[in-house]
């Protein structure tokens, strides 16, 4: 199957952007240092699908957060991935289907999804992201 490549070389602390793997919208975010202290001060034993955030990102590379932006309630695109976009009450994706609210580690927070946003296999290469 085929994999997609972005440069992150340019991507800023607290930049997202969007882009496609497989046909289906996926997110990459660099996390800001508040928004990864945020999400390790989470208490891992009250999520509803319990993940770290280190267990959500590369050990050498824990400020980049890949998601799929597919929520996991009935697959609607979440919001948050663009500048201005409803990042949700947690500050990570907000699906306005049903009103699902993600982390910013992307773990499910309130709402009916079951699940965190799913992270796809991936390796960075100097400044190339490989998704896939
Ligand atoms: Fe996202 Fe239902 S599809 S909340």
């Amino acid at each position: 199957e085929s994999t997609t490549e972005l440069d992150v070389g340019a991507l800023e602390v607290g930049q997202s952007i969007k882009a496609i793997f497989r046909k289906q919208p996926v997110f990459v975010r660099r996390l800001t240092a508040p928004e990864i202290e945020q999400a390790n001060a989470t208490d891992v034993g009250e999520l509803r699908d319990p993940q770290t955030l280190a267990e959500r990102t590369l050990a050498d590379h824990p400020d980049l957060l890949v998601v799929m932006g597919v929520c996991t309630h009935l697959g609607c695109v979440p919001l948050g991935a663009v500048e201005g976009e409803n990042k949700g009450d947690y500050g990570g994706y907000f699906c306005p289907c049903h009103g699902s609210h993600y982390d910013t580690a992307a773990r499910i927070r309130k709402g009916p999804a079951p699940l965190n946003l799913q992270v796809p296999d991936y390796s960075v290469n100097g400044t190339t992201l490989v998704i896939g």
